[in-house]
């Protein structure tokens, strides 16, 4: 069972807005395996970024269990959950949020130097050439393209050997061809055993992921039931 690589059982998680109890995930159910590509999908307001917080170790759920990289995070202090951020997981986001005139492999090596790891060369090289930069390291980040920042941003969110891989929205404004490098740098670390868990508004990105969970009214629906039509 050490498969698993995320795991939440009953998982709730309560707002409170003056007089009224908003019910952003309402006992949501699902676990994701080793080398799986999940995306999760759902209209405005259904609880996506709760859930995406929550595994991303942002916030802590009202009840219900959540397993991420082996460990019950549920009930977590703020130091554990920083020291599983740093360990277990890996972030890619929409906009990729590069220093600009630090070089490619600089950014690379941030999250290392936030948690005051030794800078692995060995490693460095490994993720450069696994999403293609190899001979553009040397380069400020500001003078690359569009899909070389995005290759930046991998990079940096796998330096930590994350076994579990979060991209919120990671498609929103990407040219077509970025998008595709995507994905097939998606699929490539699939392969090598990392579990990828996408929140996505673009249905043909998830439509290519193994498997898509459908959120509505913090609760997972059939795809049947879900009123987002692909
Ligand atoms: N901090 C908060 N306080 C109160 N209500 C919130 C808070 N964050 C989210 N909500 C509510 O929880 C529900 C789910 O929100 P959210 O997770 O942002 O959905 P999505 O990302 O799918 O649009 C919405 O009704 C939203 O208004
Ligand atoms: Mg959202």
């Amino acid at each position: 069972m050490n498969d698993i690589v995320l795991e939440a059982k009953n998982l709730k998680k309560y707002y409170t807005r003056g007089p009224e109890t908003v019910k952003a995930l309402d006992g949501v159910d699902f676990s994701i395996r080793k080398g799986e590509i999940v995306s999760i999908v759902g209209p405005s307001g259904s609880g996506k970024t709760t859930l995406m917080n929550l595994i991303s170790c942002l916030d802590t759920a009202t009840s219900g269990t959540l397993n991420v990289g082996g460990e019950d995070v549920t009930h977590f202090s703020e130091s554990q959950l920083i020291n599983v951020r740093r360990n277990y997981l890996g972030f890619i986001f929409q906009q990729f949020y590069l220093i600009p005139n630090l070089f490619a492999v600089e950014n690379i090596e941030l999250p290392l130097v936030f948690a005051k790891k030794p800078i692995d060369q060995k490693k460095i090289l490994e993720v450069i050439e696994l999403v293609g930069l190899k001979g553009r390291e040397n380069i400020p980040a500001f003078m690359l393209s569009g899909g070389d920042k995005q290759r930046i941003a991998i990079a940096r969110a796998l330096i930590n050997d994350p076994k579990l891989l979060i991209a919120d929205e990671p498609t929103g404004k990407l040219e077509l061809k970025v998008r595709d490098d995507l994905l097939v740098l998606f699929n490539q670390l699939v392969k090598k055993g990392i579990a990828i868990f996408i929140a996505t508004h673009d249905l043909e990105l998830a439509g290519m992921t193994q498997r898509i969970i459908h959120l509505q009214d913090g609760k997972i629906i059939p795809k049947e039931q879900s009123s987002l039509y692909y």
